[in-house]
């Protein structure tokens, strides 16, 4: 055929999806809502690093487990692989980070990023420390407790006064409406959203009326805030963002902060807060690592700490995936090529499972990254490129604080039981029981 005969649609390659479960797409879709981390698990042990799944509510879905398919995956530009379709925007509203895409979304995370700079993070080490210190000082000695709602009252509380800049009476009416509010949304986010609420005792009215009361509250945080005379010096992110423009000196609308501070807490205070209970469960299993913690603890050093964090993070990963949408009209991934509309999740627990790049996925071992950091498309607890979590360091910063400040405080005793199982709260995986320890306040 001479190139004049040539049809214009041979300059996309065909489409070449990889394989996927033969059976019908409801019972692939059962399977993946009672257990995703499962389902994701079994597929790759039959099809290897890259397979096709029908997942409700996201549809065609290819799932990626391979350090060099992920590189690639994370830095396609976001014109041809943008964000996940649908998203959280039902939940935190449209004008979070979440949901925005292509060049809104960069310059949301232009405008976000200082206020997540290491410089910036400095100034929320003491309010962390404090949290910890008023949290473990209600600890039961020589009884096992659950650590995950200690956990998720440090870094609820945290974000609150570091990000949302909240004290007093707004600190309190934040705290007792949010939890259950990020309990239920995270619930129903993995759910199709229906187009009205069915009333205000419904699943969906009562989000409704929670954001109400928050809304007001954060009509409040702002007045009060604009009217403090120190204003200027303020260093919580509310602040920040009320401070910040755009490029192109337009500030962020009421609503979009609203919805933003909103994506924070809810990004950052679960994750964080199971990571840590995990943290705990693994450290009172393994003596060993746990006795050159403490002893480390005493010191101002942390190397051994930020390796225990990286390991938690790796061996207990809280969040299973990263999501894109495939807006180019076909996306070459490897030797695979995959059609516009296809969701790309890319499967972190099983990048984190991965024998070549961590020898042995299965041992907790700290030790591994003692002088010598994981590849960041191997070691991918945050996401990566253009999507990477924006409160990494926020977050790497506090689970090093409670850590060392708990070690310091107690001595936790360890124990021979198996490890706890895996429990899905919606969005993150936390420790089943909790992660259960024993502890003994250190004296003198
Ligand atoms: C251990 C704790 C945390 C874990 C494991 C975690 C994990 C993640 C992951 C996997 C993503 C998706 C990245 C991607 O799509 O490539 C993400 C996004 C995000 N995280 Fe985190 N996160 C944590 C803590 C935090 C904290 C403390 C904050 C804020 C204070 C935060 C704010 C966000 C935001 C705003 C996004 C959306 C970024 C975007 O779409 O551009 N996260 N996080």
């Amino acid at each position: 055929m001479s190139s004049a005969e040539t049809p214009l649609t041979t300059a996309l390659p065909a489409v070449k999806v990889p394989p996927g479960a033969p059976f019908p797409k409801a019972l692939q879709g059962i399977a993946f809502t009672i257990s995703r981390r499962w389902t994701v698990q079994r597929m790759a042990r039959r099809y290897g690093d890259i397979f096709r799944l029908n997942v409700p509510v996201y549809g065609d879905t290819v799932v990626v487990a391979n350090p060099q398919l992920a590189k690639q995956v994370f830095t396609t530009s976001p014109e041809d692989l943008g964000n996940i379709q649908p998203n959280l925007s039902g939940l935190l509203g449209f004008g979070s980070v979440f949901a925005l895409d292509g060049d809104d979304h960069r310059r949301r995370r232009r405008l976000l990023a200082p206020s997540f700079h290491g410089k910036s993070i400095k100034n929320y080490e003491n309010i962390i420390e404090e949290e910890t210190v008023r949290e473990i000082a209600g600890w039961p000695e020589g009884e096992a407790f659950p650590t995950l709602p200690s956990t998720m009252r440090i870094t609820l509380n945290a974000i609150l006064r570091a990000v949302f800049g909240a004290e007093g009476a707004e600190l309190d009416e934040l705290r007792r409406i949010i939890p259950p509010w990020v309990t239920l949304g995270s619930r129903l986010a993995t759910l199709p959203k229906p187009s009205r609420t069915y009333g205000r005792y419904s699943p969906w009215g009562r989000l409704a009326e929670w954001r109400r009361q928050y809304d007001a509250i954060i009509d409040k945080l702002i007045a009060d805030e604009r009217a403090d005379p120190n204003f200027e010096e303020r260093t919580d992110v509310l602040a920040l963002l009320l401070r910040s423009t755009y490029e192109d000196s337009s500030a962020m609308s009421r609503k979009d902060i609203g919805d933003e501070l909103l994506t924070l807490l809810a990004a950052g205070h679960e994750t964080t807060a199971a990571t840590l209970a995990w943290a705990f469960e693994r450290l009172s299993r393994h003596p060993d690592v746990l006795e050159r913690l403490v002893a480390e603890a005493e010191t101002d050093e942390n190397e051994l700490r930020q390796a225990t964090i990286l390991e938690v993070q790796r061996n207990r990963t809280v969040i299973d995936g990263a999501g894109r949408h495939v807006y180019a009209p076909v996306y070459e991934l490897g030797e695979w090529v995959i059609p516009r509309g296809y969701t790309i999740i890319v499967s972190i627990s099983q990048m984190h499972a991965n024998p070549e790049a961590f020898p042995e996925p299965d041992r907790f071992d700290p030790q591994r990254y003692i002088g010598a950091k994981p590849s960041s498309f191997a070691w991918i607890p945050f996401g990566g490129g253009a999507r990477r979590c924006v409160g990494a360091v926020f977050a790497n910063m506090e689970m090093d604080m409670v850590l060392r400040t708990v070690l310091r405080h107690f001595t936790i005793d360890t124990t021979t039981a198996p490890g706890e199982k895996w429990h899905s709260r919606g969005i993150a995986f936390t420790p089943k029981d909790g992660g259960r320890i024993v502890v003994h306040r250190r004296r003198g």
